[in-house]
């Protein structure tokens, strides 16, 4: 088959990955696959803060504060759920949009194009051998989180997290919908647009 289709065609999420992460090399690559996305006006709306290994742990202490300071139940089950998600992921990118600032191009329109990055990304580390998984857990909507991260509260949304690593386990394929359930055809009917 042709190896782009075989790629997009086989790509899952994998939530627990290890090292290694991306090289340099491939991360590279993985970003500029994010700067493939659409986007309507040029806006450029991305944000991508990497988040190291080393500093994983840090990013987890910070979620757990600002769940506690936003008076959240921080039972230790659900701490003890992120710290293992968390525990040998060798990168984590936080992902941030900056919709236009004029209101021209509307705000749902950059956080499309910035999901379409991030499905670049994924697509992108699947074809590097790698796998990824992207998060709106772990504190995502609570705005201490995204300030701690360096989001700007007004101008900014943070929208999760992506984890990128090489699978702990290599995951089973999982079947996927059949496509015709969701698709329909559409031709003009005179007597309904009467
Ligand atoms: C914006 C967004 C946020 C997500 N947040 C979570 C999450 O917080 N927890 C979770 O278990 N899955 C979450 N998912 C789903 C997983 O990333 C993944 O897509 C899902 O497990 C299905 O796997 P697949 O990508 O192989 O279909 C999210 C997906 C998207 C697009």
């Amino acid at each position: 088959m042709n190896p782009i289709l075989d790629a997009l065609l086989s790509r899952q999420s994998v939530k627990f990955v290890q090292a290694p992460g991306p090289t340099a090399e491939q991360l590279d690559l993985i970003l500029q696959a994010a700067m493939r996305a659409p986007d309507h006006g040029a806006i450029r709306p991305w944000r991508f803060r990497l988040i190291r290994q080393e500093h994983v742990p840090a990013l987890v202490d910070l979620a757990i504060r600002a769940g506690l300071a936003a008076g959240k139940p921080m039972p230790d089950f659900k701490i003890q759920k992120w710290r293992t998600w968390l525990s040998k992921v060798p990168l984590v990118i936080a992902i941030g949009c900056r919709p236009d600032p004029t209101g021209r191009i509307r705000e749902q329109e950059s956080l499309l194009s910035v999901g379409t990055a991030v499905m670049n990304m994924l697509n992108a580390t699947h074809a590097l051998g790698l796998a990824g998984f992207w998060s709106t857990g772990m504190g995502t909507y609570l705005d201490g989180v995204a300030e701690a991260l360096g989001f700007d509260a007004l101008d900014e949304r943070f929208m999760g997290y992506l984890a990128l690593g090489t699978p702990i386990q290599q995951p089973e394929p999982v079947a996927r919908p059949d496509y015709s359930d969701f698709v329909s055809e559409w031709q003009f009917d005179a007597e309904i647009s009467a």
